[in-house]
């Protein structure tokens, strides 16, 4: 099963916010996904401007038959996080987490069944968005469309749990000090395409951004936090208004330092050290787990670095432990999980 979408038999709308309470008014209804009700308005300032938010969890499946959510309310305090950041009115985070399981509950059977195999287990993916409402001048959204849709995905890189090759873009800025990028908006994304599209037309798979004035930190991929060893420490750059505070990254960092006893350092990290002295280096995110980048390409030609062929040692080892505590396998000693039934 690939990265797609494939549409389920319930999407959650809430339409209810009331700028002149500030509150919202219902917590929403449950509607089939072609439901006219679910049209987004072609003046809306989410598609016209870009006032939009999103997140992205998802429901794995244990070999127990229960359904799980991981730390679903750090999703919902991003969301809420993100909404302010674009002066958006938030989503309370209990109406967010409610309506999230109330959605996976209703459309259980599209949660990929538990295959044994961690490589080949899909799960279901949760989008909850905050789209602003139709308007014409550039203006803040003051009474946006909460909705929350809901897909079975497999991995997100085509190739799975394997070594892929992320390009660098000096030349281009995902984001700048000052801007968006801890947040989860739209337009972070469309920054991605055109350097997708070169890191695609040179063999790579993904771009990986460097910072915006020197270029030369390495800041994050397109669709996850990057991370690498190098020896025995565990680096991964510190978080900004130019990153976005992953989930999946801070759960690495936790798994690495308190169960694997490992250094881990949270700091400005050089593309140049990585190039010479990285052991290991890797992508985290709901979507894309652990994947390993096997080989870093500079898009001006300077270099290709092979740091490795295989899947590395740590990849694999935290692979397993998130994984663990995603479907259930290993004990929750970290609270993490929510088991829906
Ligand atoms: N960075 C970006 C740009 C992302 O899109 C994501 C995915 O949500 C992440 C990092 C990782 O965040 P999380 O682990 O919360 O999914
Ligand atoms: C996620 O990992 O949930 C993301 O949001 C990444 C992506 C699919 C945009």
């Amino acid at each position: 099963m690939a990265f797609g979408f494939t549409s389920t038999d319930f999407v959650y709308l809430n339409n209810s916010f009331n700028p002149e309470t500030g509150r919202w008014e219902n917590s929403g209804e449950f509607l089939a996904g072609d439901d006219p009700k679910l049209m987004i308005h072609y003046a809306s300032y989410g598609i016209n401007y870009g006032n939009s938010i999103f997140e992205g969890a998802k429901a794995y499946l244990g070999r127990d038959g229960k359904a799980r959510l991981f730390r679903i309310e750090e999703n919902a305090k991003r969301f809420a996080r993100s909404a302010k950041g674009i002066r958006m009115p938030p989503v309370p985070v209990d109406m967010f987490i409610e309506a999230v399981t109330e959605l996976v509950k209703r459309n259980r059977r599209f949660i990929p069944e538990f295959n044994e195999d961690p490589n080949q287990r899909g799960a279901l993916y949760i989008r909850p968005l905050l789209i602003g409402e139709p308007g014409l001048g550039v203006n803040i959204s003051k009474k946006p469309t909460f909705l929350i849709f809901v897909s079975p995905v497999g991995p997100y890189y085509a190739t799975g749990f394997k070594p892929l090759k992320a390009m660098t873009v000096h030349h281009m800025t995902r984001a700048m000090p000052g801007g968006h990028g801890a947040h989860k908006t739209g337009a972070n994304y469309v920054m991605s395409m055109l350097a997708t599209a070169y890191a695609k037309e040179n063999g790579c798979t993904e771009a990986l951004w460097l910072d915006g004035y020197r270029h030369e930190f390495i800041e994050e991929l397109s669709a996850c936090n990057f991370m690498c060893r190098i020896e025995d420490t565990l680096v991964t750059p510190a978080l900004s208004d130019t990153i976005l505070a992953g989930i999946t990254r801070n759960s690495i960092l936790r798994i690495a330092k308190d169960l694997l006893k490992m250094t881990v350092v949270e700091r400005p990290v050089l593309l140049e050290e990585v190039l010479d002295k990285a052991d290991e280096t890797f992508g985290c995110g709901t979507a894309a787990v652990v994947t390993p980048i096997g080989t870093i390409v500079a898009y001006n030609g300077r270099y290709t670095k092979k740091v490795t062929d295989d899947v590395g040692e740590l990849s694999r080892e935290l692979y397993g432990r998130l994984t663990g505590f995603q479907w259930g396998e290993s004990e929750d000693v970290f609270n993490w999980v929510t088991v829906l039934d």
